[in-house]
């Protein structure tokens, strides 16, 4: 693979005018007029009283660290014609700077730019655009060699478990062979850290307040496979302890979904379908009230609503009887008089 961007590196670009420069520097010279900065020439005065500023009008303006040179580090011996503009006969013919020896191409300025070296431009080169690995988390902060060694830049296996799976292997907590973890670490992991793992669980269970919840809650002794989903083989120490509504007592179903929902941040706010309307008005009262056995099924009216004013409110209803599931049957919605309480409705009559 070729990690090189082919875009032509910023010093090329700066060849196209390469005509200007012996007069710019007589123009931009103060003083002795009749030297000239031409071939072969000895070291001279000329070059040694321009400025970096002069130096602007060259093919070759000095930036980043080159701006703050000595004339002579780049001009050995304030020769100055011929002087190279190209990062690789200075860097590395002359001087072996680059620290991977041309490993990654000789272009220099392909990837950087004279105010350093150590800072490499995205724009000019990433390893996710040149190469098409991102490198997240942890792996960016890393020096390349971690992951290729001093020997070169060859290809790595991108696979996690390539680099990792001794990591893998000496997980405690869990212990991912024991659990059987997939080793598809992505799965669970980015490359941020290993203690903030995630799973795309499919069912509701992360939802709500299970969503904050650490694998651990669940997850005891790092058993993963055969985790029950029932809410109440997690939660039945809760239900018995229940005191308002003591849900033991009161029998209510084991499905604590049905009153609880999937997705609840606490027990508080149960809402569960009570066909009979309990939330607002006359008959927002004590589930006990109405229910008083443990058995919920079985309901009582008639303690508020007493014989001798109930039945006066009847006189002349058909099918009217006074007793409780009379009541409901005539009453789903506990209110009075309208179509719902009609007679065509009613159960048989009798006590
Ligand atoms: C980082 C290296 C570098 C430094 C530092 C530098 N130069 Fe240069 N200089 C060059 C390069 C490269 C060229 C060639 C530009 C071209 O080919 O157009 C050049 C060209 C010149 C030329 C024109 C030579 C010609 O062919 O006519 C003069 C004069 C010159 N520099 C003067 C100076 C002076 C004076 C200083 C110090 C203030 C200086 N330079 C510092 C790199 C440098
Ligand atoms: C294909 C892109 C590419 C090319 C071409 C390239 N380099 Fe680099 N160079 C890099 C990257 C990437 C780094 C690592 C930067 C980092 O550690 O984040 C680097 C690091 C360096 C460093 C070490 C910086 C430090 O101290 O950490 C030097 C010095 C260097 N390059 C010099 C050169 C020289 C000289 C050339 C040309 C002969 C060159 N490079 C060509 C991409 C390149
Ligand atoms: C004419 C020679 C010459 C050319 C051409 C040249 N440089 Fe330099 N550059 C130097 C010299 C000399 C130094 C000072 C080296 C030192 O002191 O370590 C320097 C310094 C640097 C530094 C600072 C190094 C540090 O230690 O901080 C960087 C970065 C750099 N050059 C990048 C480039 C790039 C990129 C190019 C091509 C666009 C380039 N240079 C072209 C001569 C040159
Ligand atoms: C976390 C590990 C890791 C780090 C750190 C890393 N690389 Fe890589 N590198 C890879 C992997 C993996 C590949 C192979 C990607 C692929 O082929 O999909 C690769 C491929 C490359 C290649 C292409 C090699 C080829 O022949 O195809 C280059 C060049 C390269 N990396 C340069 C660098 C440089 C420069 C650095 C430092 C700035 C660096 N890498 C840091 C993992 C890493
Ligand atoms: C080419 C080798 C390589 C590949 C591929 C690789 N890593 Fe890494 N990773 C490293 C190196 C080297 C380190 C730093 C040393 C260490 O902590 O093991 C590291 C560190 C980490 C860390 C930080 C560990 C810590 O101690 O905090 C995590 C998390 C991580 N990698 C996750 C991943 C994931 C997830 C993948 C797959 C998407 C992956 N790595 C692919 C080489 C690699
Ligand atoms: C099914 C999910 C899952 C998969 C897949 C997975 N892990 Fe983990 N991993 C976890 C959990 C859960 C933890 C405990 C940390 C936490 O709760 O965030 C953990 C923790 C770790 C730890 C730190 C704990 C220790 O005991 O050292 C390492 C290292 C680790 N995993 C490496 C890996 C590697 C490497 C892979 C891939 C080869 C991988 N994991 C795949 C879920 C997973
Ligand atoms: C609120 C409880 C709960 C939490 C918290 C939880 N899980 Fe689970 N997990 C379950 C249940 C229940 C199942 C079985 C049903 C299913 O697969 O959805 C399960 C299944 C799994 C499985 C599949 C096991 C198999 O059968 O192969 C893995 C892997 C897993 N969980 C990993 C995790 C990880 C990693 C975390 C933490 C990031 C986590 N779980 C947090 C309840 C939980
Ligand atoms: C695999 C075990 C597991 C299953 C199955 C499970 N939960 Fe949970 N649940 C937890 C854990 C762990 C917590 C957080 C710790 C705690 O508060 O007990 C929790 C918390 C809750 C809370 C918040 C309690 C509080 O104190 O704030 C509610 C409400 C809840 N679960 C309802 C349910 C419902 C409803 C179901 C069935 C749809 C269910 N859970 C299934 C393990 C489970
Ligand atoms: C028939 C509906 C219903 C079912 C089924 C149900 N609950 Fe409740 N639960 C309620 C109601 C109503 C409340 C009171 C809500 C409030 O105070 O806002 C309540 C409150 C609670 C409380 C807090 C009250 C206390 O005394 O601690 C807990 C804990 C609780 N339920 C657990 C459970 C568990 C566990 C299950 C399943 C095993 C379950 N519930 C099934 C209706 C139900
Ligand atoms: C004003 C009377 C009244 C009150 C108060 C009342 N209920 Fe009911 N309940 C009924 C009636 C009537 C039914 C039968 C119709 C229905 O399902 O809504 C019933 C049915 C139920 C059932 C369904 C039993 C079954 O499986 O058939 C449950 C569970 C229940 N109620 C729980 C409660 C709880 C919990 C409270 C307190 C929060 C409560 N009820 C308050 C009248 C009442
Ligand atoms: C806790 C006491 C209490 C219980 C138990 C109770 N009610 Fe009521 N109900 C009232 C009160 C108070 C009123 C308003 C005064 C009245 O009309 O007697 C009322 C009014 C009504 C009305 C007339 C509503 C209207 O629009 O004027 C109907 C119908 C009714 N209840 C049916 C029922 C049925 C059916 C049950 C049993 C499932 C029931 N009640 C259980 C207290 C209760
Ligand atoms: C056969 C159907 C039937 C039965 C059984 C029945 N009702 Fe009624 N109820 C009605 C009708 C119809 C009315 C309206 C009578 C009218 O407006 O003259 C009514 C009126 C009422 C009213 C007065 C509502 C108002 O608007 O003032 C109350 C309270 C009431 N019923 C409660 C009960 C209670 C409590 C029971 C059980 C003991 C019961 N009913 C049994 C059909 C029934």
């Amino acid at each position: 693979m070729n990690p090189h961007r082919s875009k032509s590196a910023p010093a090329m670009a700066l060849a196209v005018a390469i005509i200007v420069p012996a007069l710019l520097i007589l123009a931009a010279r103060p003083g002795t007029g009749q030297e000239k900065a031409g071939a072969a020439a000895p070291p001279s005065r000329v070059g040694q009283q321009g400025t970096a500023e002069s130096h602007d009008r060259t093919n070759f303006p000095l930036t980043g660290k080159h701006r703050t040179l000595a004339c002579r580090e780049c001009h050995i011996n304030l020769v100055f014609e011929g002087t190279p503009t190209d990062c690789e006969v200075c860097h590395w013919q002359r001087r072996q700077d680059d620290r991977y020896s041309l490993r990654l191409g000789a272009r220099c300025a392909d990837c950087h730019t004279p105010q350093s070296w150590k800072k490499v431009d995205p724009a000019f080169w990433s390893h996710e655009t040149n190469v098409g690995y991102k490198l997240e988390g942890i792996h960016r902060t890393l020096d390349c060699e971690a992951c290729h060694g001093s020997a070169g830049f060859t290809a790595r296996s991108p696979d996690c478990l390539s680099c990792h799976e001794s990591d893998y292997r000496g997980t405690r907590e869990p212990n991912h062979v024991e659990a059987g973890f997939p080793t598809t670490c992505p799965s669970c992991h980015s490359q941020r850290s290993w203690s903030d793992a995630s799973f795309a669980h499919t069912g509701f269970l992360r939802q709500g307040r299970h969503a904050s919840a650490a694998c651990s809650d669940c997850h005891k002794n790092g058993v993963f496979q055969g985790t029950p989903s029932e809410c109440v083989s997690c939660h039945l120490a809760d239900y018995n302890s229940t005191t308002d509504p003591n849900h033991r007592t009161a029998g209510f179903p084991l499905d604590c979904s049905a009153c609880h929902g999937t997705a609840a941040t606490g027990w508080s706010g149960a809402n569960f379908d009570h066909a009979f309307p309990i939330q607002s008005g006359r008959h927002a009262v004590a589930c006990s009230e109405c229910h008083q056995t443990s058995d919920f099924r079985v309901f009582n009216c008639l303690g508020c609503h007493e014989k001798p004013t109930t039945d006066s409110h009847h006189t002349g209803v058909t099918g009217y009887s006074y007793n409780s599931q009379a009541c409901y049957a005539c009453h789903p919605q506990g209110s009075g008089g309208g179509p719902a309480a009609r007679p065509a409705e009613a159960p048989a009559a009798g006590r």
